[in-house]
């Protein structure tokens, strides 16, 4: 499959649902890019929108594309939010991050009135869990934070967990907070609402990248089209 084709498809989907005048929740990644091109378009064409983007990556893109970028308050009304996935379940539960953006990427999706995944349809799975969880920390303490987390895994009966913390030339890389990662290799998340849960509640961990409840529709797309799937309930 030609993956950027799919993603760029799921984007020009995603786009139909900005209007002119909407504050839109900007996504970070390569499939959120083409979002951010198709925004462009419409901006050229005469339209206004207003955005919040999700990582300095997002914002230097969205500002050459036009948006015109706002500091969210308390009074901002984030009217649509369109962001890639690492993988997505049958649940549209999600799991992000790994472009290290997941702590805004959550704000802002969980702020908007509506939020729509989009991908390239090879990150639509059965069970999440193939792809490294992400999980940000503190910079503080961090391999306190790191045990406790594989503590945590092990209770939890994910015994063989591979835990690493995300570097370049053996440097922590910080996020966009100024926090570090670590990518959980888990193989398999059966109840990942549980899994968010028990890892948020460890002292350290300030978000992790399992995204439940909190996608309305994920358009899916491939060389040939999209498809658009709703959370089926079960
Ligand atoms: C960044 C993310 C991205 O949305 C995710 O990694 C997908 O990226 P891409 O669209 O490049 O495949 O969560 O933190």
């Amino acid at each position: 499959m030609d993956k950027d084709l799919g993603k760029k498809n799921a984007a020009e989907e995603a786009a139909r649902y900005v209007e002119d005048g909407m504050t839109v929740g900007i996504g970070t990644g390569s499939t959120a890019a083409f979002f951010i091109d198709c925004l462009k378009d419409r901006i050229a064409q005469g339209w206004r929108l207003r955005g919040v983007p999700t990582s300095e990556d997002s914002r230097i893109k969205a500002e050459h594309a036009g948006v015109e970028i706002i500091v969210p308050d308390e009074t901002t009304r984030i009217d649509i939010a369109i962001d890639g996935t690492d993988e997505a379940d049958p649940a549209l539960n999600l799991i992000k991050g790994g472009g290290g953006a997941l702590l805004r990427e959550k704000i802002v999706a969980a702020a908007a009135e509506r939020f729509i995944v989009i991908a390239d349809k090879s990150k639509r799975v059965a069970t999440l869990g193939a792809f490294a969880l992400p999980i940000e920390i503190e910079p503080f303490g961090w391999s306190l934070t790191v045990r406790a987390i594989r503590d945590r895994l092990s209770d939890l009966k994910f015994p063989s967990a591979e835990l690493v913390l995300r570097a370049q030339n053996s440097a922590p890389i910080l996020s966009d907070g100024g926090h570090f990662i670590v990518d959980c290799a888990l193989g398999r998340i059966d109840g990942p609402s549980a899994l968010d849960a028990a890892m948020r509640d460890i002292p350290g961990v300030i978000e992790t990248g399992l995204f439940c409840g909190l996608a309305d529709i994920a358009i899916f797309g491939d060389e040939d089209g999209v498809s658009i799937a709703e959370p089926s309930k079960f």
